[in-house]
């Protein structure tokens, strides 16, 4: 551990010096006056004074380097049959126009624009092009339903709204446009300007109002790059917090950028001409910083894929895209392992050579069960590492360093802490826990380059969320252990964040949307353990009294209803009917001891006979989902 000791330790010690050294390997319109400013909340302000544009970074610097004819992006879209290939020099050309386009429809820097895309490399061009101006893009993720879309559109403040005519879901094609006629009507702002990138291969409802984003390509004029300050956002990423509201993580461009630069190099071993393939969606932090930003600022080729791991069309879809387009370093999620692995027990769409390329695989999203990271181990005979980050960060905090010292790889954990990430494991009153003790996961302040600075328009709730529950540190969300060589160990979310099959979501938006319905006296909504997703949204309903329909009707109500609101992948798969919910003696609602049962693992039960009544209610009902 010697050589990773010796990289970290400085980046703790000498933060300073260690991300100078890193901010040199961009290139900066104007050169930073010093690598960080420490905030009154210590947080910290990188790169102060220095100005640059992260579309430029991706692009025309390669460009400018004799790289034009590398290959930047690889489109493959089993669900199209469709394999296209961008060149650095051809994305240049579309994004510059297309921001000519965005330019000539009046939009400037600071201008918030949402992007509602599936897999496809328009999506990439659009948020290029965002950057390229100084507009703020804000990507909402294809699988959220009208309703997320207008959240996001009033607390953005969006202008603009970037789309496609259809997203395509294994076969089932998806519609998008009554969506975003949906979204604009529930939303308080409604942007005027809405651009479609237009397939018109198959036969949807098309809006008449919004603008064909061919059209404006072809009449555009190619657009200049927009020089901006270290700390102006890059975008807006919505992710699910512990209320009904969204969070809106705000990216910087200089930290950003100089933080990517270096988890390439660091972290994924990636260099110029490298292929890299993140196996997520734009819509996710992952996609934004693994399969745009990042490969493209190291000069990589990088692989937008529309598709699933399996049906597209079988589980075989993984290993021959790695085997047609030679690709280095692939990243997914454990659940599309897990999915890969019940689809195909017995690997017949799985031959050796076609992972010859492969140096590593790198899982995160959610926690790694050993049991998957030991079949993807056995299958690729190569190093799998489980890596631990989160939308706020942006990149990886936990990590096995392949570029610094790759360690031996220890099952269940998700390695140790990244550089510039002083990692400590909390007891609740802030004293530090000792090794294997469990306690909450929390970040020494300040914070490195690349991590949120604040939410958009509501530092308040920033400082309330993540640094005020341990003063000094910023606050994960997640609970775990660090052992004795220093290996940190993830056991889950401590808050109403869930995972569902990579996919993070809020239990609390759920309550707030059941409790709203009239049939509804209390509710509350945890995450069940499920061997293929991870977890899944497990609801406990409490009546009212005067409610007379049948429990079916009702279920299938409150499943609609939660699909119709979140989206189709917050859908909730099981809802039981209790005669009360075990409560502390203050009234709040025991959702440790309801996790507790639904997976199964060991609870206190509380004080009073009622309780243990209810407890023992919920653990029948349980038994009986079990069966
Ligand atoms: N647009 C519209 N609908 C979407 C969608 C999108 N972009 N993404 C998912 N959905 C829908 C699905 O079609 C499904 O609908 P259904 O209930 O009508 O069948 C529902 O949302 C749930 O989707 P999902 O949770 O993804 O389950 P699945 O059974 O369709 O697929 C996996 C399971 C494991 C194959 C899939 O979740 C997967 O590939 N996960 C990896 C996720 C990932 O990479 N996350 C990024 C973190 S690194
Ligand atoms: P997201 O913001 O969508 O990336 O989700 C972040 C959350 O996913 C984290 O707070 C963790 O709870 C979980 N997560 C991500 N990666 C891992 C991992 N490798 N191990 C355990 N949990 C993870």
């Amino acid at each position: 551990m010697k050589t990773y000791q010796k990289v970290y330790q400085e980046s703790i010690e000498q933060p300073a010096l260690f991300w100078a050294k890193q901010a040199e390997k961009i290139t900066w319109f104007k050169q930073p006056h010093q690598p960080f400013k420490l905030n009154s909340n210590g947080t910290a302000h990188w790169f102060e004074g220095g100005t640059l544009n992260t579309s430029y970074l991706c692009l025309d610097v390669h460009v400018n380097n004799g790289l034009g004819d590398n290959i930047a992006l690889i489109y493959d879209s089993p669900v199209t049959n469709t394999i296209r290939k961008y060149s650095y020099s051809e994305l240049l050309h579309l994004v510059s126009k297309f921001a000519g386009a965005l330019k000539e429809k009046g939009l400037t820097k600071g201008d918030r624009v949402i992007i509602y895309m599936p897999m496809v490399p328009e999506a990439t061009i659009a948020m290029l092009a965002c950057a390229r101006l100084g507009l703020i893009h804000s990507v909402v993720f294809g699988g959220f339903a009208a309703h997320e879309l207008a959240l996001r559109i009033d607390d953005a403040g969006a202008k603009a709204i970037i789309t496609a005519d259809y997203g395509i879901e294994i076969q089932r094609i998806i519609p998008y446009h009554p969506i975003i006629e949906k979204g604009i009507e529930e939303s308080t702002l409604k942007p005027e300007i809405v651009i479609s990138f237009n397939r018109m291969t198959e036969d949807v409802p098309r809006s008449e109002h919004f603008e064909d984003m061919h059209s404006l390509l072809q009449a555009a004029k190619p657009e200049s790059y927009v020089e901006m300050a270290s700390e102006d956002p890059l975008y807006i990423l919505y992710t699910s917090g512990t209320t009904g509201k969204p969070k809106g993580i705000v990216r910087d461009n200089g930290g950003h950028a100089v933080a990517l630069r270096y988890s390439m190099e660091a972290v994924y071993n990636v260099k110029q001409g490298d292929v890299f393939w993140a196996a997520s969606d734009i819509g996710w932090v992952v996609g934004h910083s693994y399969i745009v930003y990042a490969p493209l600022i190291t000069g990589a080729t990088t692989i937008v894929f529309e598709g699933k791991p399996i049906k597209t069309p079988n589980a075989g879809t993984f290993w021959r895209v790695i085997d047609e387009h030679k690709v280095d370093v692939f990243f997914t999620a454990p659940t599309a392992i897990r999915a890969i692995r019940k689809e195909d027990p017995h690997n017949q769409f799985y031959k050796p050579e076609m992972t010859k390329s492969l140096r590593t695989l790198f899982l995160a999203g959610e926690r790694c069960d050993v049991s998957t990271l030991e079949y993807a181990q056995n299958l690729l005979q190569k190093p799998v590492i489980d890596h631990w980050w989160q939308t706020e960060s942006g990149w990886p905090m936990l990590a096995n360093m392949q570029g610094v010292e790759p360690l031996p790889v220890k099952p269940g954990s998700a390695s140790v802490p990244v550089s510039g990430y002083n990692i400590q494991i909390l007891h609740d009153d802030g004293t530090r826990a000792e090794a294997h003790e469990q306690g909450f996961v929390a970040i020494k302040l300040p914070l490195p380059p690349g991590c949120l600075p604040t939410l958009w328009q509501n530092n308040e709730r920033f400082e309330a969320g993540y640094l005020s529950r341990f003063p000094g540190y910023y606050f994960t969300g997640d609970g775990g252990y660090i052992d004795e060589e220093g290996y940190v160990f993830i056991t889950g979310r401590v808050d109403d964040v869930i995972n569902v099959a990579g996919h993070r979501l809020s239990t609390a938006e759920m309550e707030e949307i059941i409790a709203a319905m009239s049939c509804t006296a209390e509710c509350a909504v945890i995450g069940a353990a499920d061997e293929l997703k991870g977890e899944v949204p497990l609801a406990f309903v409490v009546l009212k009294d005067t409610e007379v329909r049948d429990q079916g009707t009702i279920r299938a109500e409150i499943k609609d209803k939660i699909r119709t609101e979140i989206g189709a992948v917050a859908s909730i798969k099981t809802v039981l009917f209790v005669e009360r919910l075990p409560k502390t003696r203050s009234g709040k609602i025991l959702r440790n001891i309801l996790r507790s049962l639904a997976n199964n693992t060991a609870y206190v039960v509380p004080g009073t006979i009622e309780d243990a009544l209810v407890i023992e209610e919920v653990k029948q009902l349980l038994e009986m989902r079990m069966h």
